[in-house]
């Protein structure tokens, strides 16, 4: 059996897996992977789909939900569109290597970023706290969970403009207050369902109001929303995925229940590694996600014998991002927290033989 640490694409329930190969070999008489995203059948799933992202989060009115493509990357690009207003100004907030992505994408579409608040001169190892945010600004942006580095946000920046999230990494795996923001954005690949989609829950009020001088209609949300995400193919096997997915997290006591056994899985990994001798923390214990826990060996010569112990305990996915190295334990909703105590034996284990 393996223990699936990736941080993305990652692991979903097994019964999701088990229903998406049926519907490959038989969704309606044909392949999910061959039916017409006009088809009727393939209609309801759409809609059943956006009706569980809603009932998940407990979207309020005055929402509207779309799956488009282009991954959390286009979403940089979507938002700074969309949210353009007459000052052409946004304030984001720096946390590391896709907020950092956010910035450049708004820049390039022509807006004037002021970021008002960063971690990167300690190497994006805290959230960023005691700032002004500005108010000369058309939105504000922040990433609510840094996949790389491993830093969460534990509440939303406080802010009277409209607020703007890329909640790739987070989405589903705790409560949130939709009401909040007036854009979220999320890659399935995730907490969602395999790559291919991309959700944005935006207020209806934002739609329509860009300033922009360039608005391809494909990152227009007001026509993707008018037309439901059917402005054109939309990833029709990914929307499905993420449907059984939201289908299987509403079954088994939603995002509240999933936030409890969250906090649960992190707790065990996070005390075992403040308890051991071997491993330390990488980035300031106040700010520590949830989903992606970074950790670093005390004794680096030890990394080739802590690397075969996972490895034949069966766990994949556990080296730290490229760009910084160390060990990155994601721990997404599906992840159960008997994986977790696999890694935990293998780290005491490891610890034990000194
Ligand atoms: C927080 C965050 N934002 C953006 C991205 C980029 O997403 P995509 O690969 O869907 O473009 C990622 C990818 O891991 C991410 O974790």
């Amino acid at each position: 059996m393996k223990h699936n640490f990736g941080a993305g694409p990652c692991i979903l329930p097994q019964v999701v897996f088990e229903q998406a190969a049926a519907a490959v070999l038989d969704f309606n008489g044909l392949s999910i992977l061959e039916v017409s995203h006009r088809h009727k059948d393939f209609v309801a799933v759409m809609d059943e789909a956006m009706d569980l992202v809603k009932k998940a989060l407990n979207v309020p009115s005055g929402y509207s939900v779309a799956f488009l493509q282009g991954g959390a990357t286009l979403g940089f690009t979507i938002a700074a569109l969309n949210m353009m207003r007459e000052t052409k100004k946004a304030g984001y907030i720096n946390t590391g290597t896709w907020a950092s992505g956010a910035i450049k994408e708004a820049k390039k579409v022509g807006v004037e970023v002021n970021v008002f608040a960063s971690s990167e001169e300690k190497g994006f190892t805290y959230i960023p706290k005691n700032y002004v945010a500005p108010t000369d600004v058309d939105y504000i942006h922040f990433t609510s969970n840094n996949t790389i580095y491993g830093t969460q946000f534990k509440e939303c920046p406080k802010t009277q403009l409209p607020l703007v999230c890329d909640m790739s990494s987070d989405i589903f795996s705790k409560e949130i207050n939709v009401s909040e923001y007036d854009l979220i954005y999320a890659g399935a690949q995730k907490n969602l369902g395999p790559a291919g989609a991309t959700l944005y829950i935006v207020k209806d009020e934002v739609l329509g109001k860009s300033t922009s001088p360039f608005m391809p209609t494909y990152l227009d949300l007001k026509q993707q929303v008018e037309k439901e995400s059917m402005l054109n193919t939309p990833p029709v096997f990914s929307v499905y995925v993420a449907m059984l997915n939201l289908r299987d997290l509403l079954a088994t006591g939603g995002v509240k229940a999933m936030e409890v056994k969250n906090n649960t899985k992190a707790k065990l990994l996070y005390d075992e590694i403040d308890a051991s001798p071997a491993f330390r923390g990488a980035v300031e214990t106040e700010d520590r996600s949830n989903m992606n826990v970074t950790f670093l060996l005390n004794d680096e010569s030890g990394s080739a014998e802590f690397d075969d112990l996972w490895k034949s305990a069966g766990i994949v996915g556990l080296p730290g991002h490229r760009s910084v190295g160390g060990y990155r334990a994601s721990m997404y909703n599906a992840l159960p927290i008997e994986s977790v105590q696999v890694l935990v034996d293998v780290m005491k284990e490891f610890a034990r033989r000194g």
